[in-house]
This record gives structure tokens, C-alpha cells and sequence, in this order.
């Protein structure tokens, strides 16, 4: 009978307390209050499977060499990034979860000795291979499109799911001859198994560049999380390889939350996965196209903070541009100075606002805007039609009414905010160029907005003066 040494029942404690921590973390997350709390938890439960996997490891300097340069790697870069280049931040991390798993496995079926492996053991070290695989190669292809390395919009070809169709069955395929010949049932004698393993890596490449190329515009944001899931996954199946249980948890964790995670963003935008996967709509990111010449109505910050002085009721509707700007200190001022004098202020959050997903949440907590003034899109959209102004501020998709009825638009079927319902909207932004979605926003024209031009920062700072004054 096998015996648990004391060393392998400290290892089990401490992986079974990381992935409580971890559980609880992502509990945590799940709302911005805690938010900062449940990321404290999770980076406590990794530091400790960290260290306690460390400690495993017989020849650890290598190891700890590699640890020191992906962390102080990892570290900079995180602290560098733009908030507005977080998604290809995510991308990249998420491509290197996966080409990790590759290589794991790879490498621990290299390793072994003898010839005869479980069929758990063959299979998974397939499955991290392909999943591995696809997600690096995939991530980095969203990673070129979102940076404009390449082109963003849909690359598309003839036949091209009946191509990733082929060249998964291949995989499939080739992966079944592997676990065969790790079972001792050698199709093809004079082939090694680790040949089968690159051959999986080469179309695994090839299918991970050929599934994200279609994808464009508005949709990248999904595939990315989508891809995110794809790392856990890669994980967990490098987990069974490695006989690692920690592994197995967060990988699956990381699965399933990016999966939860790709629905609701495809819930928020009224599209189904498979649409985003295969319909190749989007335009390319940031396409932004003149307004056409027609009358608007234009506000200077003077004249905006006038109109906000009679108003009563207030909704403020952050969005991508005031990021962008770096207005949400300045936005803060201004709704403070409303609500001491009386005024009912609120924020609508949509919940694709901006180019991340909780993009607007994390903006409004650096501000330090308290939570209770957020409100979701579902919780705030029947408000409008009592509230004095919308307050729009470098948002433009999440208010475009065009998502309603333009059929042929790339957001056709999105739920976006009624700012129209407003008595009047007040938009701030530079132009009457359209947004992500490439799409000319009609409100602009309505006769009850009105249109601020210029920078979201020093319009709000106009504002903030002109109501000091
Ligand atoms: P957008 O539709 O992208 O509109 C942002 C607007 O901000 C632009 O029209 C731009 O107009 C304005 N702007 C840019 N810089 C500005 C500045 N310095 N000052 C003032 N305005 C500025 O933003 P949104 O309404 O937040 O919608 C988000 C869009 O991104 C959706 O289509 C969504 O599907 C997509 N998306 C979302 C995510 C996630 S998960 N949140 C990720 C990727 C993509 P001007 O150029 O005229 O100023």
C-alpha cells in the first residue's frame, strides 16, 4: 500500500488552503466592494502554492532564476500598462498561461522514463498541448489586432470553419495515435509519440491563428476572455499531467470563470458565442468616422455648467473617452460639488463600457467614488425618463440608439443606456466622430442634446471652475 509521506500531507494542506483562498477570492470579486479584498486572498493563495511548489522541487535554481525574471517581467509591465491597453495586457498573459501548459507537458512526457503510460496521463498531455497551444498562438493574434499590429477587423477566407474543422479532427486524430502508442498499440512503430506531440503543437498553431483572424472589432473583448477560459483549461489538463491538485483547482477556477465571463459579455452585447466565434462581424477597432454636415447643438463647459446648476436630477454616463482623457478625478470633483448642492447625482455603468470589461468600475474606484453611487445598467435604464440630464462623457456606443434598429450595424441587438429618454443629454467629446463599433450615433442630431466638444478632462475642468466661480 502507498504510503502519504508528512511532507505530502503539508503540500496537501497548503494547495487545499490556496484554493480556498482562491475560491473565496473570486467570491470577493464578484462585486467591487470587495473587489480589492478578493484579489488580496487570491495573490495570498498563489504566493503560498508558489512557495510550497518551490519547495518541492529538488534542483529549484533554475526554478527560482525563471520566478525572478517572469516576476519582475510581470511586475513592471503591470505597473507601465495604460489602463486603455489592458485588454492586450490580458491577451498576452493569457497566451503565456497557455504556451506554458505546452511546454509543461512536453517537457514532463520527455522526461519519463519508461515507455508505458495511463490513459489519463496520454490523454491530458494532449489536451494541454492543444489547448496550450491554440490559446498561445490565439492570444497573440488578439494581442497583434487590438495593438494594430495587424489588421483589426475580420480577416476571412473561403471554407475557412470547414479548414479549423479538418484541422481539428487531425488533431483529434493523431492525438488518438499517441495515447495508443503510450499504451503499447504502435500504429506506426517507426514514428516516436513525442513526433505525434509536435505535429498536435504545428496544427494546434495553425488552428489558433485560423479561429481568432475572423474575429474583429466589438468581439475581441469576448475572444479574449473566451481565451482566458482556454488558459484554465490548458492548466488544469497540465495539472492531471503533472498529478498537481492546486493546478487542477485554478485552472478549472480560471475555466469556468472566464467562461462566465465571455457569456455575460456576449449577454451584454445580445449576441450568442457562437455568432462572435463565426459570424465575422466587427469593424476595425476605433474606425472613426466623421459625422456627416448636419446641425447639432453646442454647449461650451459654461454653458454645460449652467444647465447642470438648474438641473435636479443627474445621470452620469462614463464611458471609453474618459478614460482615455484620464477625467475620473476631475469627474468626481464636479459630481461632488452637485450633490452639496442638493443635486440627486447618480453613474449609469454599462457593462461594455470603456474597453475592458468592469473597465468603468475600476476607473470610478481610483477616483474613489463610492460604490453605492454605481448603478448597473438593468438597475438605472427605467430612470431616465424622470432624470433633468444625462450626462454623457466620452461614451458613445452604450448610448447609440442605432443599437435598436439598425439592422445592419455592428451593434444591432446591443442593450444600451436610455440617455435618450433624458429631458436633455448633454454629450462631452471631441468630435461627432462614431465610436468602437464604427457606427454614427444619431443622438448627436437630437434636439434635445446637447453636444460639449473637447477634451473630456478639460471640459469637466471648465465645468468645475465655472460651478466654483
Ligand atoms: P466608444 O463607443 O468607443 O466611444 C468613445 C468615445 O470617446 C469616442 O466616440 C470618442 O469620440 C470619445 N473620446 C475619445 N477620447 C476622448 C477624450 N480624450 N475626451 C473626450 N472624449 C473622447 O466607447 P463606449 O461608449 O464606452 O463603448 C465601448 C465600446 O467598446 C463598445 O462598442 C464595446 O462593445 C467596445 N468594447 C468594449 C470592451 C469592454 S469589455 N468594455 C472591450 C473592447 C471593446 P471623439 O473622438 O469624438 O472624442
Amino acid at each position: 500500500m502507498e504510503t502519504v509521506s508528512g511532507m505530502d500531507k503539508i503540500t496537501m494542506l497548503v494547495y487545499l488552503i490556496a484554493a480556498i483562498l482562491f475560491i473565496l477570492g473570486l467570491k470577493n470579486l464578484s462585486s467591487p466592494k470587495t473587489a480589492r479584498r478578493g484579489n488580496r486572498l487570491s495573490m495570498l493563495g498563489m504566493f503560498l502554492a508558489v512557495v510550497m511548489t518551490a519547495f518541492k522541487i529538488i534542483d529549484p535554481v533554475y526554478v527560482l532564476i525563471g520566478l525572478v525574471i517572469g516576476s519582475a517581467i510581470g511586475a513592471i509591465s503591470a505597473k507601465r500598462v495604460q489602463m486603455t491597453a489592458m485588454p492586450q495586457m490580458v491577451a498576452i498573459f493569457n497566451g503565456f498561461g497557455g504556451g506554458a501548459s505546452t511546454l509543461v507537458a512536453f517537457s514532463e512526457y520527455l522526461s519519463l522514463n519508461s515507455g508505458y503510460q495511463t490513459l489519463d496521463f496520454s490523454i491530458t498531455v494532449v489536451l494541454s498541448i492543444l489547448v496550450g497551444t491554440v490559446t498561445f498562438f490565439g492570444s497573440m493574434i488578439a494581442f497583434a489586432k487590438l495593438e494594430g499590429i495587424m489588421r483589426g477587423s475580420p480577416i476571412t477566407f473561403k471554407g475557412q470553419q470547414l479548414v479549423n474543422a479538418v484541422l481539428l479532427s487531425f488533431i483529434l486524430i493523431i492525438g488518438a495515435f499517441f495515447v495508443m502508442a503510450l499504451g503499447g498499440v504502435s500504429i506506426f512503430s517507426q514514428i516516436p509519440p513525442w513526433a505525434y506531440l509536435i505535429i498536435i503543437a504545428i496544427l494546434s498553431m495553425i488552428l489558433g491563428v485560423t479561429s481568432v483572424i475572423p474575429i474583429g472589432g466589438a468581439d475581441m473583448p469576448v475572444v479574449i476572455s473566451l481565451l482566458n477560459s482556454y488558459s484554465g483549461l490548458a492548466a488544469a489538463f497540465t495539472g492531471f499531467v503533472l498529478s498537481n491538485y492546486v493546478l487542477i483547482i485554478s485552472g478549472a477556477l480560471v475555466g469556468a470563470s472566464g467562461l462566465i465571463l465571455t457569456n455575460i459579455m456576449c449577454k451584454a452585447m445580445n449576441r450568442s458565442l457562437t455568432n462572435v466565434l463565426f459570424a465575422a462581424v466587427g469593424k476595425e477597432a476605433g474606425s472613426s468616422t466623421q459625422g456627416e454636415q448636419r446641425t447639432v447643438t453646442r454647449y461650451t463647459g459654461t454653458d454645460a455648467a449652467v444647465m447642470l446648476e438648474n438641473a435636479q436630477s443627474i445621470i452620469i454616463i462614463p464611458g471609453y473617452g474618459l478614460a482615455v482623457a484620464q477625467a475620473q478625478h476631475v469627474l468626481h470633483e464636479m459630481a461632488t460639488l452637485l450633490m452639496e448642492r442638493g443635486k440627486d447625482v447618480k453613474y449609469a455603468i454599462h457593462p461594455v463600457a470603456g474597453r475592458m470589461p468592469g473597465h468603468m468600475n475600476v476607473l470610478m474606484a481610483e477616483a474613489n467614488v463610492p460604490y453605492d453611487y454605481l448603478y448597473e445598467m438593468d438597475e438605472i435604464n427605467d430612470d431616465f425618463q424622470h432624470t433633468d440630464v444625462a450626462l454623457v462623457i466620452g461614451a458613445n456606443d452604450v448610448i447609440n440608439p442605432a443599437a435598436r434598429y439598425k439592422k445592419d450595424s455592428a451593434l444591432y441587438g446591443m442593450p444600451i443606456l436610455n440617455a435618450d429618454k433624458a429631458n436633455t443629454i448633454m454629450i462631452i467629446k471631441r468630435s461627432l466622430g462614431a465610436g468602437f463599433a464604427g457606427e454614427q450615433n444619431e443622438l448627436f442630431y437630437d434636439p434635445k442634446t446637447m453636444m460639449v466638444f473637447g477634451d473630456a478632462k478639460k471640459m469637466l475642468m471648465e465645468i468645475v471652475n465655472n460651478l466654483k466661480a
